[in-house]
Formats: structure tokens, sequence, C-alpha cells
């Protein structure tokens, strides 16, 4: 692919993290690098960054990519999000200027067959953002029964014909194991043709597809971990801005940065705060951006896009 991964609506991300000379920066999904890029630049000449990624290979790429260009300013760690609590300190980012979350999964991994991401790139089905660690999707339809399948599809994918699916699933593998990306598409081609009522057309699989990447890789609950350490590690006045994909990560982002904002956990009926947790965040957006029409027709990615960023007050 000539463009690699196109960085999500990269203006409004430095905008949003404002990040100034010499602070410092982390980006928990540094993918292709472009956000990476873009905040290593706006922090020229001294500002560091802390770039995070699952997936061994964008690291690597990232490196080769950026390290002539920016040195030492570029720490770059294979590691997932919801070890920010430990692995930022110990690469010496104990506290920071600006935190992004660009969620989900790059171009790079979507067209790389090896992976299974891809529908239409086809190939084992693994999904895994680690391949050294946790179970491919493969392993989680050989061995879910009907029941568990149904609830991961729905649960994960909003999936209205989970049960149909996973019933053909259960079915299929009586035969033969599901492998590839080619098989469970054509499969749920053949038992649920038609995708979800909506305003545009996506492949009937799409659901089902994310479900399995988001069980697989345990990506919510990897978000709440990785959203509160970078609350945690933020210096009054650092900014967090995190682009979600689909409503499940959105409503996870919304809602911790709404907590964080009331602070108190107190149920209602207790007359005096016994809690003491404070304010810890304010909104920097009211409530989100989209990218435009313009940017959509150039990267039909960014479509499902939404970023919210909010700024740390001194608790
Ligand atoms: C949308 S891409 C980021 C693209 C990047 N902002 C750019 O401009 O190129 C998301 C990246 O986050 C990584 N990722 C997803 N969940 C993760 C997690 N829990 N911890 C670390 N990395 C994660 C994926 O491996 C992927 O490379």
């Amino acid at each position: 692919m000539k463009d690699g991964h196109l960085p999500v609506l990269a203006a409004e991300v430095v905008t949003m993290l404002a990040p100034a000379p010499g602070s410092l920066q982390l980006d928990a999904t540094v993918g292709g690098g472009g956000h990476t890029e873009r905040i290593l630049e706006a922090t020229d000449p001294d500002g560091h960054l802390l770039g995070l990624d699952a997936d061994g290979a964008a690291i690597a790429r990232v490196d080769r990519r950026l390290r002539p260009r920016f040195g030492d300013r570029l720490v770059l760690r294979s590691a997932n999000f919801r070890e920010l609590a430990t692995v930022a300190p110990a690469a010496g980012f104990a506290a920071v200027d600006g935190a992004l979350f660009d969620l989900g999964l790059s171009s790079f991994q979507l067209a790389d067959a090896e992976r299974g991401f891809g529908i239409r790139a086809g190939g084992p089905l693994d999904m895994r953002f680690d391949p050294s660690r946790g179970v491919p999707a493969a392993e989680l339809l050989a061995t879910l029964d009907a029941a568990e399948l149904t609830a991961l599809f729905r649960r994960f994918g909003e999936e209205p014909q989970a049960a149909r699916i996973a019933r053909a699933i259960v079915d299929a593998r009586r035969t033969a194991p599901l492998r590839t990306a080619e098989e469970l598409a054509a499969l749920i081609e053949r038992v649920a043709p038609h995708g979800p009522r909506g305003r545009r057309r996506i492949h009937p699989a799409t659901r089902v597809f994310q479900a399995l990447r988001i069980a697989v890789n345990e990506e919510l609950d990897a978000l709440e971990a990785g959203l509160a350490a970078a609350a945690d590690l933020l210096r009054p006045g650092g900014r967090l801005v995190v682009l979600s994909y689909h409503s499940l990560e959105d409503r996870i982002v919304k809602r911790f940065i709404a907590a964080e904002r009331r602070g108190c956990t107190c149920p209602p009926e207790v007359p005096v705060c016994v809690c003491g947790r404070n304010p810890r965040l304010r909104l920097v957006t009211r409530p989100s951006l989209t990218p435009s029409a313009a940017e959509i027709a150039a990267n039909p990615r960014a479509r499902s896009a939404r970023l919210r960023a909010a700024e740390r007050i001194a608790a």
C-alpha cells in the first residue's frame, strides 16, 4: 500500500493535544507512526514521546522510519497500553503532558493476510495485535459453544443475526474447522447475507469480525485500564485525546471522561461525600469531533472516527 496508514483527524489531534517544545508526550497506539511523527514535529526541538504498540511489527516499522529523524526524542516500547501504569514510568515517563489513544487496528494490519483481520485480505484467523500472547480467533471459533458465540457476537459486534451465525459455525466445524478469514466470511454471507440495515452497506461479516477482534484482544478491558492509567500519568494541564471507531469503544471513553469530571462516586442518597474523589478532567471538545466529508473521501477508514479530548485539572 503506497501510503501505509493515514493518520485520522491528524490536525485536530495535534490541536487538541497542544504539544509544546520540551514536553513529554505519550502515543499509546503508535501503529504506522503518523500521529507520532506530527506530535514530535510539534514538540521540536526537545520534546520526547513514548510510543507503545502491542504489535511488535508496528514498533519495528516505526523505529526504522522515524528513528533517523528524531533520535532519542522517540522512545518505543512493544507493550499493551493496559500495562501503561508500569511501562511508562519504567521508560522515564512517570508524568506526561499529553496522551493519545487511536484505537483499533491499522491499515498495515488490515492488509496483512498473515494476521487474518481483514475480510478481503483473508488469511489464517488470528487477529491478535500481539501474536505472541492470547488465543487466536480460530481457536475461539473452534471451542466456544453456540450460546457463547452468540453472546460474543451480540456483545462485541451488536450483530442482530448472532444466534443464526453461531449455530452455522457450530454445524460447519463438525465437518472441518474454520481456519481462514475467507471461510468465515463465506459462511456468514451464506447464512446471513444481508448485513444490518443502515445508511451504508457493509459486508455482512463486518460485525462478526469486529466482535472476534475485540474478544481476542480483550480490547474493552484494555481500554478501561489504559484510560485510567493515562489519567494518573497526566500532569495538571495535560491533555488526553482518544479516537474511537465504534460505539462500544466510544461509550467507554465517554463514560470514563464523565466519571473523571464528576469525581465523587458516592451514591446520591449519601448526604456528604465519603469517597473523597475529586474531579480530575475537564472537557476540551464539547462533545466530540468527527472527520470532514473531504477527509472521509480521502481516507474511508476515517468515516466512523470520533475524537474526544479532556484536560487534566489539579485534583
Ligand atoms: C489505528 S492504529 C494507530 C495508527 C496511528 N495513530 C498512526 O497514525 O499510524 C491502532 C494501533 O493500536 C494498536 N493497539 C490496539 N490495541 C492496543 C493495546 N491495547 N495496546 C497497545 N497497542 C494497541 C494496534 O496494534 C494498532 O497498531
